[in-house]
């Protein structure tokens, strides 16, 4: 029997919604199913056979996140792990990109002895670093400019300029500590009264109050507890990994950051502005002073916008190094109040006078106390700020086969565009190079089984091989497993100032404080750009007599 008319309709109607609910159906369960089917493909993918002279992919389940979790939560642990499997050279997924890892002293050597047309620095970081820095300087030009300007900046960094440092650096601390309130318990003059504060914390505001007395210049200084403070926190906020990852995104952090920027530039600019033209005043030792004559080899002078952004780099590359270090330092010798003692003893030899006094203590005289030299050593080494050196690879880069190479002859190729990563993090606490790798442990340096033998005999050769990249003669180093202050022609310049602010400091501390504390060292938090002791890093201090 044939439907009628309305049924017919009414039938017509059920199969339409059929047909849409099956497509709808059909659409859910392939959106639902997506993620299933792009894992599975990925894992597809990888159980293929693989281009051999790729370096090893780093196994991963979903596909663009790849490796990121496991990078991000402990990238040591991560790399030395990987390595077990796959040797010295891997590769992995870091949210879309492709990183490929090179361990070892062949690894550091490959990375940073790397020639920069095939490896290169800007290509890595300049995402991240030319908004907060800004334009002209630093990785937003060509890197010959880039060794100009840190030529000018080593020129500030002299022994001159340094005579004057330590003085005010010791006065910044002692008014610190004479007015900040976890000091209460040193302010109250009382020997038995125990404190405790925040390492990092402290270290935090007493490295950027002595970088801004030292380096950065008066007026810096005198803005420091004023508008600086929060402008400074505004583009620090846009110095982290997030902001590595993802150059833009339309969050406050990115606003923030390009307002604190041009809020910064303007700032120095008009101090530059205003001593050019009182020229009379008394003369300075701070950088910005010693900016202001360079000029580049073609004759073009300095640009008072590049000094700017030169001094926001300094103050960007320094303070957080610096804080790290000297958090870590703190952290360690109220672990070890032997060691400790150690340090105080030191000083009492070199520098307490007859009468109780303390004489001035000189800026040559902080590399030669070999108990404060060997106390930053080994905290560097077990805690050196940075954990992955960029660079990104501009050729395809053949791998040298004494690096790694495949199981079959040949050797593996680095592809062009691939972001490339050592890690002196990782080869600094090698089991297979430094006795007990893990424990902090200052004597080290005095043992020559004790450190690792290239660092040995880097450490003990002062005339070692040199080479001058425009920026003056550096160690080359760059095989060496000991390097957080990096090696090659990107090597770090605020060595020596770094070891003055952070040496000064300390010494002042322990000077008028003992430590302890009665929870273990804290382990490192690897989710910000530099590694930082976790929460709670609280340590205990109490006056000494003798103060
Ligand atoms: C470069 C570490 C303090 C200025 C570097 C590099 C490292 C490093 C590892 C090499 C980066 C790379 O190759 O990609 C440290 C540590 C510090 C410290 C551990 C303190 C404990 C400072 C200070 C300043 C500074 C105080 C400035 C006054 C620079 C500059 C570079 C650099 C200008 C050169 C960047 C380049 O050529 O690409 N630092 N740094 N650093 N650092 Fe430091």
């Amino acid at each position: 029997a044939t439907l009628g008319e309305p049924w017919s309709g009414f039938v017509g109607q059920v199969q339409d919604q059929l047909a849409q609910a099956t497509t709808g159906r059909l659409i859910l369960m392939a959106l639902v199913n997506l993620p299933i089917i792009a894992i599975v493909i990925n894992v597809l993918r990888q159980l293929l056979p693989q281009d051999k002279t790729k370096p090893p992919m780093i196994f991963h389940w979903i596909p663009v996140f790849g490796s990121a979790a496991a990078y991000g939560q402990d990238p040591i642990k991560f790399f030395l792990d990987c390595r077990e499997k796959y040797g010295n050279v891997f590769s992995f997924i870091l949210l879309g990109r492709r990183v490929t890892v090179a361990l070892g002293p062949d690894g550091n050597n490959f990375v940073m002895g790397g020639k920069h047309t095939q490896l290169c620095a800007e290509d890595a970081y300049t995402h991240l670093t030319t908004p907060v820095f800004g334009k002209d300087v630093v990785y937003d030009c060509p890197n010959e400019m880039l060794m100009e300007q840190k030529k000018f900046v080593k020129f500030g960094l002299r022994n001159d300029n340094f005579r004057a440092y330590v003085d005010m650096i010791e006065d910044e601390v002692h008014k610190f500590m004479n007015n900040d309130i976890n000091f209460r318990a040193y302010q109250m003059n009382d020997i038995n009264e125990w404190g405790s504060f925040d390492v990092l914390h402290t270290m935090s505001e007493i490295t950027i109050l002595t970088a801004a007395r030292t380096l950065q210049g008066k007026e810096v200084r005198s803005l420091i507890d004023k508008s600086f403070a929060q402008v400074y926190m505004d583009l620090d906020g846009g110095f982290t990994p997030l902001h590595w990852l993802f150059p833009w995104l339309p969050l406050d952090s990115y606003r923030k950051r390009d307002a604190a920027h041009k809020k910064m530039s303007q700032l120095y600019q008009d101090i530059i502005r205003k001593r050019r033209e009182d020229p009379s005043g008394e003369e300075e030792h701070d950088m910005i002073a010693s900016l202001m004559n360079q000029h580049y080899r073609s004759g073009k002078i300095l640009q008072d916008h590049e000094i700017a952004h030169i001094m926001i780099a300094l103050l960007m590359a320094g303070q957080h190094t610096s804080s790290a270090t000297g958090s870590w330092i703190l952290l360690h010798l109220a672990d070890r109040p032997d060691v400790c003692e150690e340090l105080y003893e030191e000083q009492v030899k070199n520098f307490l006078q007859p009468d109780g006094t303390w004489r001035p203590m000189q800026h040559e005289e902080i590399r030669s106390l070999p108990v404060l030299d060997r106390i930053i050593r080994e905290t560097l080494r077990m805690h050196p700020p940075i954990h992955s050196i960029m660079r990104k690879a501009r050729t395809d880069i053949p791998v040298p086969p004494s690096l790694a190479a495949p199981s079959e002859s040949g050797s593996y190729v680095v592809p062009k565009g691939d972001i490339v990563f050592s890690s002196a993090a990782v080869s600094q606490v090698d089991p297979l190079l430094w006795r007990n790798s893990f424990e902090w442990d200052p004597a080290r340096w005095t043992d020559p089984e004790g450190i690792a033998q290239q660092a040995y005999k880097q450490y003990d050769d002062e005339n070692g091989q040199k080479v001058d990249f425009g920026f003056g003669l550096v160690s080359k180093g760059t095989e060496s497993p000991y390097q957080p202050f990096g090696a090659g022609r990107h090597r770090c310049i605020g060595e020596q100032f770094a070891y003055l602010q952070l040496g000064t400091i300390v010494v002042t501390l322990v000077r008028k404080l003992e430590f302890k504390m009665n929870t273990p060292v804290p382990a490192p938090n690897y989710q910000t750009l530099i590694i930082l002791p976790q929460n709670p890093r609280n340590i205990l201090y109490r006056r000494r007599k003798f103060d």
